[in-house]
C-alpha cells in the first residue's frame, strides 16, 4: 500500500519505509557483493529517529563534525570515520574519542593531531584531490581548481607520512560507475604509488547506486578489481544514495495571488528554509500529479512562506484549478533537506514522520515556538 497522504499531518517531511529498506538492501548487496564498507554520510541524512532500521543493515556512518561523530556513537551505536576542512583544538578530543577513523586535509592538521590520534589508536588517513570531477555544479565540485578540500599530489610529494593509514578522496557527486572508475584512474595516477603502503582507501561520497539504470555489476567489479590489485580495504560513504527518493515534503496551499499575468499559490513551506537545494543547486522538484508547464493548463508558480523574494519556483501544470487547502507534494524530499533547514523568518519547520504499512504513520518529531527560540 502506497502511503495515503490525507492521514499526513502537513506540513510534513515523510519517509516511506518501503523505499527507504528498498534502498538499504541495495547497498547492502553491493557492500556484500563487493566486500567493502559502506558508511552513511550523516551530512546528508541523520534522522536518528530511523537509525532503528539501519542498524538492522549494519552499517557505519561518516561524520563531518563533532556533532555528527557523537550522534554516530550515541545513536548508531559505531565510531565514526571523520572528515573535515580543519579540526579545532577545543573539540578535537572528543572527536577522537567518537572516531574510529579520522582524515586531515592538510599536511599542517596532520603535524598537528598525529601524537594525539595515534595515542588513542585512531587510523590516520589524509583527503588527497585527485584533480578529478565530472560534477555539473560547480557549488559540488571539490576538485575545481582553488579548491579547499585535499592535498593535491604535488603538495603530498614522494613520501607519506609515516602514520598515514589510508587516502580518502571525494569528487563524485550524483554519479554513475563509469564516473567512479575514470575518478579511480585519475586517483591511481596520481596517488598509485602510495597504494603499498595503505590499509585502506576511503572514495568518498556521491556514487548514486540506488538510481534506477545504476549499473551494480559494474560497481562491483570496480571494487573487488580494486581491492584485489592493491591489497586495500575499500571504503564508500554516500549520503544522498541512502534516502534517495524515499519520501516526501507534504504542503498546503495557503492561498493564490497574481501579478502581471503570472499565479503563485503560496504554501505553507519554503524553498530556502525546508527545500535549500532547490535555490542553491538549482533544480526543480517533481511534484505528485503535476507536470512541467503545458500551455492551456492550469499553471502556477509555487511560492514559499518566507520573504525572499527569490523562494519561489516555477512553473508546474496542473489538471485542475488549484485552491487553498489543496495538497501541494513534493517528491524526494528525504536527502540534504532536514538537516539543512533554517527557520529563517521563524517560519515553523515542517513536521517529520515515517509512514510504514504496517503501522501507517508515526511521527517523529513536530517543531515548536522553544525550538526556533532555543536556536537563537
Ligand atoms: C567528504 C564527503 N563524503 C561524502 C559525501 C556524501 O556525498 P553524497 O551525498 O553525494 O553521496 C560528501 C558530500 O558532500 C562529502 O563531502
Amino acid at each position: 500500500m502506497s502511503i495515503q497522504f490525507n492521514q499526513i499531518p502537513a506540513p510534513c517531511y515523510v519517509i516511506d519505509e518501503q523505499l527507504l529498506r528498498r534502498n538499504l538492501g541495495l547497498i547492502k548487496q553491493v557492500r556484500d557483493a563487493a566486500s567493502v564498507d559502506i558508511l552513511v554520510a550523516f551530512k546528508a541524512f541523520s534522522n536518528w529517529g530511523v537509525f532503528p532500521i539501519f542498524k538492522e543493515y549494519g552499517f557505519g556512518a561518516s561524520a563531518s563534525s563533532l556533532n555528527e561523530a557523537r550522534l554516530a556513537f550515541e545513536e548508531l551505536g559505531v565510531r565514526a570515520h571523520t572528515y573535515s576542512p580543519a579540526y579545532e583544538e577545543k573539540t578535537i578530543s572528543d572527536i577522537l574519542k567518537y572516531s574510529s577513523h579520522i582524515s586531515f586535509n592538510s599536511i599542517n592538521q596532520l603535524r598537528k593531531y598525529t601524537k594525539v590520534a595515534s595515542e588513542k589508536g585512531i587510523s590516520l588517513g589524509l583527503r588527497v584531490n585527485p584533480d578529478f570531477s565530472d560534477s555539473p555544479h560547480d557549488i559540488y565540485n571539490p576538485c575545481k581548481p582553488g579548491s579547499r578540500f585535499g592535498i593535491t599530489t604535488e603538495q603530498l610529494g614522494e613520501r607519506l607520512p609515516q602514520q598515514v593509514e589510508g587516502l580518502h578522496f571525494h569528487t563524485l557527486f550524483e554519479a554513475d560507475s563509469f564516473a567512479l572508475e575514470k575518478a579511480l584512474a585519475a586517483f591511481i595516477e596520481k596517488f598509485g604509488k602510495f597504494l603499498p603502503k595503505l590499509k585502506w582507501v576511503n572514495m568518498g561520497g556521491g556514487h548514486l547506486i540506488t538510481k534506477k539504470g545504476y549499473d551494480i555489476q559494474h560497481l562491483v567489479k570496480i571494487l573487488n578489481d580494486f581491492r584485489n590489485n592493491h591489497g586495500v580495504k575499500v571504503i564508500l560513504e554516500p549520503g544522498s544514495a541512502f534516502t534517495y527518493q524515499t519520501g516526501y515534503l507534504v504542503s498546503t496551499v495557503l492561498d493564490i495571488v497574481e501579478n502581471n499575468g503570472i499565479k503563485t499559490a503560496v504554501l505553507d513551506v519554503s524553498f530556502t528554509c525546508h527545500m535549500p537545494d532547490c535555490l542553491e543547486m538549482p533544480y526543480k522538484p517533481v511534484i505528485l500529479g503535476a507536470t512541467d508547464e503545458v500551455a492551456g493548463k492550469p499553471t502556477y508558480r509555487m511560492g514559499g512562506i518566507s520573504c525572499l523574494a527569490g523562494d519561489y519556483m516555477g512553473n508546474w501544470s496542473f489538471d485542475k484549478e488549484l485552491k487553498p487547502n489543496d495538497k501541494i507534494i513534493f517528491e524526494d524530499m528525504i536527502h540534504y533537506t532536514t538537516v539543512k533547514t533554517t527557520m529563517f523568518n521563524g517560519v515553523n519547520h515542517p513536521s517529520i514522520g515515517i509512514w510504514s504499512n504496517k503501522s501507517r504513520f508515526r511521527l517523529i518529531k513536530q517543531f515548536n515556538y522553544q525550538d526556533y527560540k532555543n536556536r537563537l
